[in-house]
């Protein structure tokens, strides 16, 4: 038998139910605005993140100013060695090669040498540059990232 208090509890359940189904469709057009970010974009994010944030690719290649400071107006053109080693070390690198637009380089190139610290030619890539293993998508983020950053500056 239906009491008045059974009644409301239906009538609740199904106002319930109306506010969760209005609630979803306004969160459709949100949603929908996210995914038009196109992978392409956030994988060019992702990859200046690890260049500058987590690699910090930017330390070594990056060349700097009178007092030290990154010069950012020349991102990534290669830069002279600016640390050295507390024990010398013969094979100590003077000179960081410039990244921007990775033209230098092929995907191949860039994978060997992130995921594995070698050279393009096999050779174990020369300290103070680190020997990366970085996991596949991080390495193809950061060449497409470092693809995307202009050669010349003004
Ligand atoms: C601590 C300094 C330092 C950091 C950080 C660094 N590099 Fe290097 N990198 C160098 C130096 C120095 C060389 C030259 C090494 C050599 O002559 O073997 C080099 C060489 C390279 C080369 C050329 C390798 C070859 O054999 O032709 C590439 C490409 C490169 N770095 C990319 C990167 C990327 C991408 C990052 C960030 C993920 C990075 N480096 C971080 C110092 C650094």
């Amino acid at each position: 038998m239906r009491t008045p208090s059974s009644l409301c509890l239906i009538a609740f359940i199904l106002f319930a139910g109306a506010v969760i189904a209005s609630t979803r469709a306004t969160q459709t057009p949100k949603q929908s605005a996210a995914a038009s970010t196109t992978p392409n974009q956030t994988r060019l994010k992702r990859g200046k993140y690890l260049t500058e944030e987590v690699a910090r690719c930017t330390e070594c290649h990056t060349p700097r100013d009178a007092r030290g400071n990154l010069d950012n107006s020349r991102a990534l053109q290669g830069a002279p060695v600016w640390i050295v080693p507390v024990h010398p070390d013969q094979n100590w690198a003077q000179q960081a090669p410039a990244l921007a637009g990775f033209a230098a380089y092929t995907d191949k190139d860039g994978e060997k040498i992130l995921e594995k610290g070698q050279g393009p030619n096999g050779e174990i890539i020369r300290p103070p540059m680190h020997i990366y293993h970085l996991n596949h998508q991080d390495a193809m983020d950061i060449i497409a990232y470092l693809r995307s950053v202009p050669t010349t500056t003004h």
